[in-house]
């Protein structure tokens, strides 16, 4: 039973989500636009309502009443003429009419009415109420042209023994002035949109501004910011604030550490050293060296991974300029590299750690090409640096493991010289906390490209 009630319900429900992806795809995007929308839209209805009504009621009623009255008016201009027929050239009736009634009478000679004047749409209404209002309280034939010159109605009666001819002002009849109306309708929306416009504008800063800071502070770069605007915003910047400082708290929390333990392991190893020199040549004492080497290196690697790169500051660093040193030391090495730049090569990240980055991926390209190709692309919203060797590549299951601390994708590969298995992670860290990544994929070159993205 309940599943056939959730089959009945959900047929307008579908129409519904249907109906509200449709509208979620078709409204503005931005903040502004939308909430100039929300002010917009209600004043827009509630104005077609008015104007439709207005229309449709008032206007129309109006006008009526002022055709009815003009009806009348000649209802009594014709009655005077009956009336009094002894009047002479019926100056009276003409004087009444000019004075009382402000209408301009002629007596024509007794003739056929003209045709009936084909009617204007602008003034269809007038027609329409004029001409009923007429045929109720005027039993002669008469004839009516609402659109004569000089704004003038003019009307004809056909008496038995003579035409009437009655000129009247068009405003008698009608409601001419309404335009003013839609006129005031009209300049109030655009005030409220100019109002609309330039406090919404005002509201909005703030969360752009906010959005700015989140985001510079995202790629890693310093931020100046203090909370402004509305008090929800006010109170999201000072949120934004506290986490940050938190966020700036831990990393020297784990600075500081890091620098305490590398100092008691460096002592240490020094001391190893020292008693190692100490002692006699011996296979054990070359042996214990050697490993006393590779434990130093090793705890730098870690330490330098682990340590991140806190303190360091964001500045403008031209990324052709590290490619070009490392270029030179491959080519000194023997194998020959090409460089390719596409906009501007300039990025603000923070320098060492940027070379660092490009330093490991470099390297591991150097280890397993013969011939290298950097490419810089900046397409004005992000840079991209593509570092390309002709080697074995690696597996595409295998791509994202090789990010992971510690991994190297085949002992027997690089058994011989003492790599941490930390380049690859380290680079990746390094460029997230710039707010882009590191992808690898399959080289031009036939080994592997890998890919940092990094955004302006
Ligand atoms: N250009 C490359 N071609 C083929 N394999 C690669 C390439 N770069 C990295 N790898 C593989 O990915 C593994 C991880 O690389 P990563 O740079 O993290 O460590 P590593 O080079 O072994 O050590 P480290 O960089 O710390 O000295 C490497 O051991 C290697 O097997
Ligand atoms: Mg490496």
């Amino acid at each position: 039973m309940s599943l056939v009630i959730t089959e009945v319900l959900s047929a307008p429900r579908q129409l519904w989500r249907r109906f509200a992806i449709w509208l979620h795809a078709r409204m503005p995007k931005g903040l502004y636009a939308r909430a100039l929308l929300i002010v917009i839209l209600p004043v827009v209805l509630l104005q077609s309502a008015v104007a439709y009504v207005f229309m449709e009621r008032h206007w129309e009623v109006v006008t009526y009443r002022l055709s009815a009255a003009v009806a009348r008016q000649v209802a009594t201009v014709v009655d005077v003429y009956q009336t009094f027929p002894d009047d002479p050239a019926h100056s009276q009736l003409r004087r009444i009419a000019a004075l009382d009634l402000d209408m301009e009478v002629s007596i024509l000679p007794k003739g056929p009415l003209p045709a009936p004047v084909t009617k204007q749409s602008l003034f269809s209404l007038l027609d329409k109420a004029l001409t009923g209002e007429l045929s109720r309280k005027i039993l002669q034939p008469y004839w009516v042209n609402t659109s004569f010159t000089g704004s003038l109605i003019e009307i004809r009666v056909a008496l038995e023994e003579a035409t009437l001819r009655i000129l009247v002002a068009r405003t008698q009849a009608y409601a001419s002035n309404s335009y003013i109306f839609f006129m005031w309708m009209a300049i109030a929306s655009i005030i409220i949109l100019a109002v609309a416009t330039s406090f919404l504008r005002n509201q909005i800063r703030p969360i752009l501004r906010l959005a700015l800071a989140a985001e510079e502070f995202g790629k890693g770069r310093d931020v100046q910011f203090s909370p402004r605007g509305a008090r929800e915003v006010r109170r999201a910047g000072a949120a934004f604030l506290e986490m940050k400082r938190r966020v700036e708290r831990a990393i020297e929390q784990r600075t500081t550490m890091l620098n305490g333990v590398s100092h008691d392991l460096r002592t240490i190893i020094t001391r190893f050293k020292l008693s190692l020199a100490l002692m006699a040549d011996s296979n054990e004492a070359a042996e214990m060296r050697r490993d006393v080497d590779e434990m130093e290196r090793m705890v730098e690697a870690y330490l330098a991974f682990a340590r991140g790169d806190g303190g360091e500051v964001s500045e403008r660093t031209d990324v052709s300029a590290v490619l070009e040193e490392l270029k030179a030391d491959t080519e000194r090495r023997g194998i020959p590299v090409s460089m390719k730049i596409e906009g501007e090569p300039v990025i603000v990240a923070r320098p060492a750690a940027l070379k660092r980055l490009l330093a490991n991926l470099v390297g591991n390209a150097q280890r397993y090409g013969k011939t290298l190709e950097f490419t810089i692309l900046n397409d004005g919203e992000s840079m991209v640096v593509h570092i390309d060797d002709d080697g074995p590549g690696i597996p595409v299951e295998r791509r994202e493991d090789a990010f992971r601390p510690f991994y190297r994708l085949d002992e027997a590969r690089n058994q011989d010289d003492g790599n941490s298995g930390l380049g690859l992670a380290i680079a990746r860290d390094i460029a997230r906390s710039h707010g882009g990544d590191i992808e690898l994929d399959r080289s031009p070159l036939g080994g592997l490209r890998a890919t940092v993205s990094l955004p302006l």
